[in-house]
Order: structure tokens, then sequence, then C-alpha cells
């Protein structure tokens, strides 16, 4: 297992972001190596507690040697966020203080070749979070026919030439290693940019694999309902995709009304939960970007919990 650092994205801006204070419950959705995990429950010493989630069990392993130290203030569950409402009422975490998403994975899961996450390393063409659920990237690109990886690829990668890149995969097929997927997805592409060409086709594949957006759009209404009165959720995406169901959540959840423009009058009876913390994303600065060049694509979005804090 490697060893590599995971370092925490716009950290300052999520510790000020989340208001974090001591006491309280707070919930990472997202925990990782736990960067900012350390940095929560230090702010919120010396009686704040955190739930931190992770669906790979061996980040969460990683976690848990790290932030040791906090004994029984730290309780980290192995689980998908997409069931936040089902683990932190387990857990005894009725209302929330602040809740982060910090979206993605980690450069350490990123760094191991046997996870597959990486065009650069050898490894099994996996790209699990959890390698004990669901497909993995080789298992979908072995048996799907040639039209689904297609629209995969278009859709979760917005790769230009996804039919030519699918087509190369299904002529190469049985898929083993992620680096010979790199080499088929290479030799399909016919424009180059400044990323490697395969960039668009591992992110649509890893996002596909763990049906990230889809657990991102079960998981926001569920922290939005855990959060107190007067507490935050904090969420950093990586890439328009995931921007989009938060920025459009958290639209909707901070209007009285949703109707379509255009109808006499309200219909839905929506009421705004949440109220926006800034309209604009909260992004890194040059600094943080030199620093962690991991950190340039990150969006932080912020909103608050409606109603008068007990
Ligand atoms: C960008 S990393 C988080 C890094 C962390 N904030 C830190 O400072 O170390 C994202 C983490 O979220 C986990 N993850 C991604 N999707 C998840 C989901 N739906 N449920 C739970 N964990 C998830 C990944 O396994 C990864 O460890």
């Amino acid at each position: 297992m490697n060893e590599t650092a995971h370092t925490p994205v716009l950290l300052q801006e999520v510790l000020e972001g989340l208001a974090v204070m001591p006491g309280g419950w707070y919930v990472d959705c997202t925990i990782g190596l736990g960067g900012h995990s350390r940095a929560i429950l230090e702010a919120s010493s010396p009686s704040g507690r955190l739930l931190g989630l992770d669906a790979d069990p061996q980040t969460l392993e990683q976690a848990r040697l790290r932030l040791s130290e906090f004994g029984s203030r730290a309780r980290l569950v192995c689980g998908n966020f997409s069931e936040l409402a089902r683990i932190a009422h387990e857990n005894g975490v009725t209302q929330a203080n602040g809740i982060l998403m910090d979206l993605g994975l980690s450069s350490w899961q990123l760094a191991d070749a046997d996870r597959g996450f990486s065009f650069q390393q050898n490894g099994a063409a996996d790209m699990r979070f959890n390698p004990e659920k669901g497909n993995s990237a080789a298992d979908l690109l072995n048996t799907l026919p040639e039209s689904e990886i297609a629209e995969l690829i278009w859709k979760y990668g917005e790769e230009p030439e996804s039919r030519r890149v699918a087509r190369a995969i299904v002529a190469a097929r049985p898929i083993r290693r992620a680096s010979d997927l790199a080499g088929i997805v290479a030799g399909a592409i016919r424009k180059r940019g400044k990323i490697h060409p395969a960039t668009r086709t591992f992110q649509a594949l890893r996002i596909a694999v763990n049906r990230e957006l889809e657990s991102l759009e079960e998981a926001l209404p569920q922290a939005a309902q855990l959060l107190a009165p007067g507490a935050r959720l904090a969420v950093i995406s990586f890439h328009s995709l995931e921007d989009r169901i938060v920025k459009t959540f958290f639209r909707n959840e901070s209007r009285d009304c949703i109707c379509p423009p255009g109808l006499p009058g309200c219909v839905c009876n929506h009421r705004a939960i949440v109220r926006m913390v800034s309209k604009k994303p909260i992004t890194p600065g040059p600094r943080e970007i030199a620093a962690n060049p991991r950190a340039r694509s990150a969006k932080l979005r912020i909103v608050e919990r409606l109603g008068v804090a007990s």
C-alpha cells in the first residue's frame, strides 16, 4: 500500500464556511484520509464529535489510524453517503451542526496501482470505492454492448470521441489492466489536448462504476434534512456534472416556489429549507493551486438550514 498523502482542499474555507465551534455533531460524508475531519475535530475541541463516512473500507482504516488520538470523539463508519439518514440514525446523530462532502477520490486512492483508478498504473481496471460491492470497470467494459459503453463515456466523461473509444474497447476485449485500457483509449482518440487522452474515459468509468451522481442526488436531501437550524452543509465538487447537481439542489431548496415560469400562480407549495451562504462558488486561490494542483477544479458551495437555532 502506498503512503501518498492527501492534502485537504479549501481547508480554511471549509472550517469558516461550516462555522465549526466546540460541541455538537459534525458529519464528514467523505472522510478520506481525514484531513478535513482532523481540522474539524480540532476546531470543535474539546467536546465536538464527528461522524465520518467513507465508502472505501481501506480508506476508512487509514482514517481510523490517523484520527485515533481523538478517541470516541470520532465515530467512523464504512458506508455510502447515499444512506446518510440511516447511518446517522444508527449512530445516534439526530441533528448535525455541520456536514461536509468532499467529492470524488483521494490522491491516496489514485496512487494505489491495485485500485485501477489511474491510467498511469498497471493494476486491474477495477475502480470500485468498495471492491466488495458491485461491478468493476473491467466487468462493465467486457460485458456491455458497444452503444452503452459509448453512451456512458459521453454522459459521464463528456468525451467527444466516445463512439471511437467504445469501438476500440470492444475490439480489444477482454480488458483487464488499467494501463492497457489507457493505451487502447489513447490509440482511438484523434484530437490531442493538454490532458492525457484517457482522462475523460477514466472519469466516466469511475463515475459509472460507483454510481457517483446518483449517490450525490440521493444524499443531498438527506444532508439538508439532518442539519440543525442555522447549521451548514458544505460541498466540494471537482467537475461540472457534480457541481450542476449541487447547484440545482441548493437553488431549488433555497426557494419558496419552484414552479416553471409562466404559471399564473404557485401550484408547487414548495417551501425553502436552506439559504445560500454565497451565490457564487468558492474556489482555491493561485497559492493553493500551485501547492496542490488537484485543487484547481474545486468548487465549494455552502447552504445554511433555515430556522432558529436552539
Ligand atoms: C476527495 S476524498 C476526501 C478527502 C478528505 N476530505 C481528506 O481531507 O482526506 C473523497 C473520499 O470520498 C469517498 N467517497 C466517494 N464517494 C462516496 C460516497 N458516495 N459515499 C461515501 N464515501 C464516498 C472516497 O472513497 C474518498 O475517500
